[in-house]
Protein backbone atom coordinates (compact mmCIF):
# COMPACT_ATOMS: atom_id res chain seq x y z
CA UNK A 1 0.00 0.00 0.00
CA UNK A 2 1.07 3.41 -0.70
CA UNK A 3 1.80 5.96 1.99
CA UNK A 4 -1.14 8.66 2.01
CA UNK A 5 -0.51 12.36 1.57
CA UNK A 6 -1.76 14.26 4.53
CA UNK A 7 -3.58 17.11 4.86
CA UNK A 8 -4.24 19.32 8.29
CA UNK A 9 -7.09 21.15 8.27
CA UNK A 10 -6.47 25.00 9.15
CA UNK A 11 -10.00 24.83 10.98
CA UNK A 12 -8.23 23.49 14.35
CA UNK A 13 -5.24 25.73 14.12
CA UNK A 14 -4.79 28.96 15.91
CA UNK A 15 -6.82 31.24 13.57
CA UNK A 16 -5.02 34.46 15.65
CA UNK A 17 -1.96 32.79 14.35
CA UNK A 18 -2.17 32.11 10.88
CA UNK A 19 1.35 32.94 9.90
CA UNK A 20 3.45 31.02 12.80
CA UNK A 21 0.84 28.02 12.22
CA UNK A 22 1.10 27.75 8.19
CA UNK A 23 5.33 28.62 8.31
CA UNK A 24 5.45 25.80 11.11
CA UNK A 25 3.58 22.99 8.13
CA UNK A 26 5.91 24.45 5.74
CA UNK A 27 8.77 21.85 7.26
CA UNK A 28 6.44 19.48 8.31
CA UNK A 29 5.05 16.30 6.68
CA UNK A 30 2.17 18.38 5.35
CA UNK A 31 1.03 17.40 1.88
CA UNK A 32 -1.88 19.58 1.16
CA UNK A 33 -3.09 22.71 3.44
CA UNK A 34 -6.34 21.69 3.92
CA UNK A 35 -9.12 24.66 3.95
CA UNK A 36 -12.91 24.43 4.80
CA UNK A 37 -14.73 27.69 3.89
CA UNK A 38 -18.20 27.46 5.28
CA UNK A 39 -21.14 29.75 4.37
CA UNK A 40 -24.38 29.30 7.33
CA UNK A 41 -26.20 28.20 4.39
CA UNK A 42 -25.08 24.43 3.04
CA UNK A 43 -23.24 24.08 6.81
CA UNK A 44 -24.91 25.30 9.29
CA UNK A 45 -21.69 26.88 10.84
CA UNK A 46 -18.99 30.09 9.21
CA UNK A 47 -15.97 29.55 8.90
CA UNK A 48 -13.42 31.49 6.89
CA UNK A 49 -13.14 32.93 3.01
CA UNK A 50 -11.52 34.29 0.36
CA UNK A 51 -9.15 37.00 2.49
CA UNK A 52 -8.57 34.54 4.56
CA UNK A 53 -7.54 32.07 2.73
CA UNK A 54 -5.21 34.93 0.61
CA UNK A 55 -3.44 35.62 3.41
CA UNK A 56 -2.71 31.93 3.82
CA UNK A 57 -1.50 31.26 0.64
CA UNK A 58 1.72 34.52 1.52
CA UNK A 59 3.13 32.02 3.50
CA UNK A 60 1.97 28.12 2.36
CA UNK A 61 4.46 25.91 0.96
CA UNK A 62 2.21 23.29 -0.02
CA UNK A 63 -1.15 22.83 -2.53
CA UNK A 64 -3.93 24.89 -1.10
CA UNK A 65 -6.78 22.14 -1.04
CA UNK A 66 -9.71 24.08 -0.47
CA UNK A 67 -12.90 22.10 0.27
CA UNK A 68 -16.44 25.02 -0.15
CA UNK A 69 -18.97 23.59 2.26
CA UNK A 70 -21.03 26.77 0.59
CA UNK A 71 -24.12 27.01 -1.50
CA UNK A 72 -23.43 28.13 -5.54
CA UNK A 73 -19.64 27.56 -5.54
CA UNK A 74 -20.31 28.32 -9.24
CA UNK A 75 -19.83 31.39 -8.52
CA UNK A 76 -16.94 31.95 -6.14
CA UNK A 77 -14.49 29.13 -8.53
CA UNK A 78 -12.18 31.75 -9.85
CA UNK A 79 -12.09 33.78 -7.00
CA UNK A 80 -10.59 31.01 -4.82
CA UNK A 81 -8.25 29.81 -7.73
CA UNK A 82 -6.97 33.80 -7.68
CA UNK A 83 -6.67 33.62 -3.58
CA UNK A 84 -4.50 30.79 -3.95
CA UNK A 85 -6.54 27.25 -3.99
CA UNK A 86 -4.43 24.42 -6.18
CA UNK A 87 -7.35 21.88 -5.80
CA UNK A 88 -11.06 22.89 -5.18
CA UNK A 89 -13.58 20.78 -3.74
CA UNK A 90 -17.41 21.03 -4.25
CA UNK A 91 -20.41 19.55 -2.42
CA UNK A 92 -22.59 16.72 -4.94
CA UNK A 93 -25.03 17.76 -2.44
CA UNK A 94 -24.65 21.59 -3.71
CA UNK A 95 -24.36 21.54 -7.48
CA UNK A 96 -27.17 20.28 -9.66
CA UNK A 97 -24.74 21.32 -12.79
CA UNK A 98 -21.69 19.48 -10.71
CA UNK A 99 -20.56 18.07 -14.63
CA UNK A 100 -20.16 21.87 -15.37
CA UNK A 101 -18.45 22.95 -12.28
CA UNK A 102 -16.17 20.42 -12.23
CA UNK A 103 -14.90 21.49 -15.70
CA UNK A 104 -14.80 25.57 -14.55
CA UNK A 105 -12.38 24.23 -12.09
CA UNK A 106 -9.91 22.49 -14.52
CA UNK A 107 -10.34 25.65 -16.63
CA UNK A 108 -9.17 27.61 -14.30
CA UNK A 109 -5.92 25.29 -13.90
CA UNK A 110 -7.53 23.74 -10.29
CA UNK A 111 -7.46 20.01 -9.74
CA UNK A 112 -11.18 19.28 -9.37
CA UNK A 113 -12.81 17.13 -6.35
CA UNK A 114 -16.65 16.28 -5.18
CA UNK A 115 -17.29 15.62 -1.48
CA UNK A 116 -19.89 13.35 -0.70
CA UNK A 117 -22.11 13.94 2.26
CA UNK A 118 -22.52 10.68 4.98
CA UNK A 119 -25.86 10.05 3.49
CA UNK A 120 -25.07 10.73 -0.29
CA UNK A 121 -24.65 7.42 -1.77
CA UNK A 122 -21.40 6.74 -3.70
CA UNK A 123 -23.11 5.19 -6.77
CA UNK A 124 -23.95 8.98 -7.93
CA UNK A 125 -20.18 9.43 -9.03
CA UNK A 126 -20.93 6.74 -11.73
CA UNK A 127 -21.26 9.50 -14.95
CA UNK A 128 -18.73 12.19 -12.96
CA UNK A 129 -16.09 9.96 -12.20
CA UNK A 130 -13.81 10.43 -14.85
CA UNK A 131 -14.20 13.79 -14.78
CA UNK A 132 -12.63 14.05 -11.33
CA UNK A 133 -8.79 14.74 -9.75
CA UNK A 134 -10.64 13.93 -6.25
CA UNK A 135 -13.01 12.57 -4.77
CA UNK A 136 -13.55 13.72 -0.87
CA UNK A 137 -15.79 11.20 1.13
CA UNK A 138 -17.00 12.68 4.50
CA UNK A 139 -16.54 11.23 7.30
CA UNK A 140 -18.83 13.38 9.95
CA UNK A 141 -21.49 15.37 8.84
CA UNK A 142 -19.69 19.29 7.73
CA UNK A 143 -19.55 22.38 9.59
CA UNK A 144 -17.98 21.37 12.51
CA UNK A 145 -13.86 20.32 13.50
CA UNK A 146 -13.53 18.06 16.31
CA UNK A 147 -16.93 15.21 15.41
CA UNK A 148 -16.45 11.10 15.59
CA UNK A 149 -15.34 9.16 12.83
CA UNK A 150 -18.54 7.70 11.46
CA UNK A 151 -17.49 3.88 10.92
CA UNK A 152 -19.80 3.16 7.66
CA UNK A 153 -16.77 5.98 5.65
CA UNK A 154 -15.13 2.56 5.53
CA UNK A 155 -17.24 0.85 3.56
CA UNK A 156 -17.46 3.89 1.40
CA UNK A 157 -14.24 4.33 0.32
CA UNK A 158 -13.67 0.79 -0.79
CA UNK A 159 -16.94 1.72 -2.65
CA UNK A 160 -15.18 4.15 -4.49
CA UNK A 161 -11.93 2.76 -4.91
CA UNK A 162 -13.96 0.10 -7.08
CA UNK A 163 -16.10 2.77 -8.79
CA UNK A 164 -12.52 4.77 -10.10
CA UNK A 165 -11.10 1.77 -11.27
CA UNK A 166 -14.51 0.55 -13.11
CA UNK A 167 -14.42 4.37 -14.59
CA UNK A 168 -10.99 4.50 -15.46
CA UNK A 169 -10.08 7.55 -13.21
CA UNK A 170 -7.15 8.40 -11.78
CA UNK A 171 -8.94 10.31 -8.93
CA UNK A 172 -7.47 10.81 -5.56
CA UNK A 173 -9.66 9.64 -2.62
CA UNK A 174 -9.46 11.88 0.33
CA UNK A 175 -11.27 11.57 3.34
CA UNK A 176 -12.42 14.54 5.99
CA UNK A 177 -13.33 14.21 9.71
CA UNK A 178 -12.44 12.22 13.10
CA UNK A 179 -9.34 10.80 11.24
CA UNK A 180 -6.70 9.87 14.15
CA UNK A 181 -4.13 7.14 14.75
CA UNK A 182 -6.90 4.61 14.91
CA UNK A 183 -8.93 4.60 11.79
CA UNK A 184 -6.11 5.99 9.74
CA UNK A 185 -4.21 2.84 8.57
CA UNK A 186 -7.86 0.76 7.52
CA UNK A 187 -9.20 3.94 5.63
CA UNK A 188 -5.84 3.60 3.37
CA UNK A 189 -6.10 -0.28 3.41
CA UNK A 190 -10.00 0.67 2.47
CA UNK A 191 -8.13 2.89 -0.25
CA UNK A 192 -8.02 6.40 1.09
CA UNK A 193 -5.19 8.59 -0.80
CA UNK A 194 -5.38 11.46 0.91
CA UNK A 195 -6.54 12.20 4.81
CA UNK A 196 -7.45 15.41 6.12
CA UNK A 197 -6.77 15.66 9.72
CA UNK A 198 -7.62 18.64 12.10
CA UNK A 199 -8.28 18.30 15.77
CA UNK A 200 -5.58 15.46 15.42
CA UNK A 201 -2.81 17.26 14.69
CA UNK A 202 -3.63 20.73 16.35
CA UNK A 203 -5.28 19.36 19.36
CA UNK A 204 -2.16 16.43 19.86
CA UNK A 205 -0.48 17.60 23.07
CA UNK A 206 3.05 16.63 20.93
CA UNK A 207 1.80 19.77 18.76
CA UNK A 208 1.14 19.75 15.00
CA UNK A 209 3.90 19.15 13.35
CA UNK A 210 4.99 15.59 16.30
CA UNK A 211 1.53 14.44 15.60
CA UNK A 212 1.77 14.40 11.70
CA UNK A 213 5.70 13.07 11.83
CA UNK A 214 4.07 10.26 13.82
CA UNK A 215 1.35 9.54 11.50
CA UNK A 216 3.62 9.78 8.85
CA UNK A 217 5.74 7.48 10.28
CA UNK A 218 2.35 4.93 12.05
CA UNK A 219 1.26 4.50 8.18
CA UNK A 220 5.09 4.14 6.76
C1 LIG B 1 -15.61 19.45 8.69
C2 LIG B 1 -14.41 19.85 7.87
C3 LIG B 1 -13.18 19.11 8.25
C4 LIG B 1 -12.72 19.34 9.66
C5 LIG B 1 -11.98 18.13 10.11
O1 LIG B 1 -16.74 20.06 8.18
O2 LIG B 1 -14.64 19.63 6.51
O3 LIG B 1 -12.12 19.36 7.33
O4 LIG B 1 -11.90 20.46 9.79
O5 LIG B 1 -11.68 18.29 11.47
P1 LIG B 1 -11.49 17.04 12.43
O6 LIG B 1 -10.31 16.27 11.89
O7 LIG B 1 -11.25 17.65 13.74
O8 LIG B 1 -12.74 16.22 12.35
ZN1 LIG C 1 -12.85 19.73 5.09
Amino acid sequence: RRAPLLAPSFLAADLANLQAETERLATSAADWLHFDVMDGRFVPNISFGLPVLQAVARYAKQPIDVHLMIEEPQNYLSAFRDAGASIITVHYEACPHLHRVVQQIKQLGCRAGVALNPHTPVALLEDIAADLDLVLIMSVNPGFGGQAFIPNTLKKVAMVKSLLLDAGSDALIEVDGGVNMTNAGPLVEAGADVLVAGNFVFSAPEGPVAALANLRDHLA
